[in-house]
């Protein structure tokens, strides 16, 4: 049904609360199980949640801090929890065939020994990823580290997370799933509500921006080309902020911004849009996202931007290069990674642990032009070059899901440290991953 846009406020999804704690761990417990929410204002909507929210409990964890979560799987069908951009053990990395079945539990352990990022958890059951995560299958996992606190950014309620999403809604309200339907899923969801208003005082606000959507691209521009900064990426703090007038995210990958809506006269109204088309991103269109209402400032604003964030070491030497060629191949056969559609039995790199490697990644011009990105399990990795051209600033941070356009080569670098055992790489595109764009490395001893 259509909806007036800005006619509900943004909620923000609260975050879980520990079930108990000891000196070095905390126990959380999550419920997957079907529940109504009312997304469209005046719609109950059946979603399958955790904890029965269409956007999930956001957890929040500090590095070097052990996370335990045990998932219970209320629904009808199997579950796989992943902790997108987490470096953990194979074990609790959510594996495809790892699943929770209806009435089961499962605990993870996440060790949290990476630097503060905006990590995301969601759905990776075999056959099942696309419309669990779809009916709302996915949360935050905020890692905060004691570095990050001190650079003062804006913090508390001042620091939010956003969650882009598309869906198909019927009359009826309930959300449609059909594979392969990109084009179907024309309402636009930020934290779960179509284009709401978010009240926001003339200060800096911190905006944690993750695409959750099947196969959406975002590029967010605020008003009419305002410059905002943007601060981190997937894995987190980029080396410096970064002045920029617009955030490109394809499925799975995360951006923070700081606004200074101090800029601004309260009473103000900003709307972000997003303005790729998704028929012709080669003529842009303005699709409202969140609209910002500027009000009068509460006291002091006493966050700030650091001139430098965080310091990246310099890369080590690389002993190996792999060709990773993502491509649609046939009707019969569409979405294969170097020719292949995946099996959870193949493994096809072999990793010795602790090794450095580039991959170069290309997505060939084929009849049907399509955009891939590509996912690494287990590590977070750094942009060397696309197309021979190294990354803008936007994208000169850990990444570990990276845009690979039509005709587009983009070489990247990662060092497998640590766990032992059998990991995904993927197109973050659930369609193309679901469908058989996924492999499996294994790092060896
Ligand atoms: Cu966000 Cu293999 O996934
Ligand atoms: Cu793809």
């Amino acid at each position: 049904p259509p909806v007036t846009p800005f006619s509900v406020p943004l909620p923000v999804p609260p975050t879980l609360a520990p079930t108990s704690t000891t000196a070095d761990t905390d126990f959380y417990e999550i419920t997957s199980r079907t529940a109504a929410e009312e997304i469209l204002p005046g719609f109950s909507t059946e979603i399958h949640g955790y904890g029965g929210s269409y956007i999930g409990p956001t957890i929040k964890a500090k590095v070097g801090r052990r996370v335990v979560v045990r998932h219970t799987n209320q629904l009808p069908h199997p579950t796989a929890v992943h902790l997108h951009g987490a470096h953990v053990p194979a074990s609790s990395d959510g594996f495809p065939t790892d699943v929770i079945d209806t009435g089961a539990t499962k605990t993870y352990e996440y060790p949290n020994n990476q630097p503060a990022a905006t990590l995301w958890y969601h759905d990776h059951a075999h056959h099942h990823e696309t419309e669990n995560i779809y009916r709302g299958l996915h949360g935050f996992y905020l890692l905060e580290d004691p570095a990050e606190a001190a650079l003062n950014l804006p913090s508390g309620e001042f620091d939010i997370p956003v969650l882009l999403s598309d869906a198909n809604i019927d009359a009826d309200g309930q959300l449609v799933f059909i594979s392969l339907d990109e084009y179907g899923r024309t309402t636009l969801l930020t934290n779960g509500r179509p284009a709401p208003y978010f009240q926001v005082q003339a200060r800096r606000y911190r905006f944690r921006f993750l695409n959750a959507s099947n196969m959406r691209v975002f590029n967010l521009v605020l008003g009419r080309q305002e410059r905002f900064t943007q601060i981190a990426g997937d894995g987190g703090l980029l080396p410096a902020p970064a002045t920029v007038d617009k955030v490109l995210l394809s499925a799975g990958e995360r951006a923070e911004i700081v606004i200074d809506f101090s800029r601004y006269a309260p009473g103000t109204q900003l709307v972000l849009n997003n303005t790729r088309n998704l028929n012709d991103p080669s003529r842009p269109v303005a699709l409202p996202v969140l609209r910002f209402d500027v009000v009068a400032r509460v006291g002091q604003d006493t966050s700030a931007v650091p001139a430098t964030l965080r310091a990246h070491p310099p890369l080590p030497a690389a002993t190996r290069v792999r060709d990773v060629v993502l491509s649609y191949h046939t009707a019969a056969f569409p979405f294969a990674i170097n020719g292949m559609l995946f099996d959870p039995n193949r493994v096809d790199y072999t990793i010795r642990r602790g090794s450095t490697e580039i991959w170069r990644i290309t997505n060939p011009v084929t009849p049907v032009a399509v955009y891939h990105n590509l996912h690494l399990h287990l590590v977070q990795f750094r942009i060397l070059d696309r197309n021979g051209v190294p990354p803008g600033p936007a994208e000169s941070g850990w990444k570990d899901t990276v845009f690979v356009a039509p005709g587009e080569t983009v070489r990247i670098q990662a060092t497998f440290t640590e766990y032992l055992g059998k990991y995904l790489y993927h197109c973050h595109v659930q369609d193309h991953a679901g469908t058989g764009m996924m492999a499996l490395f294994e790092t060896v001893a």
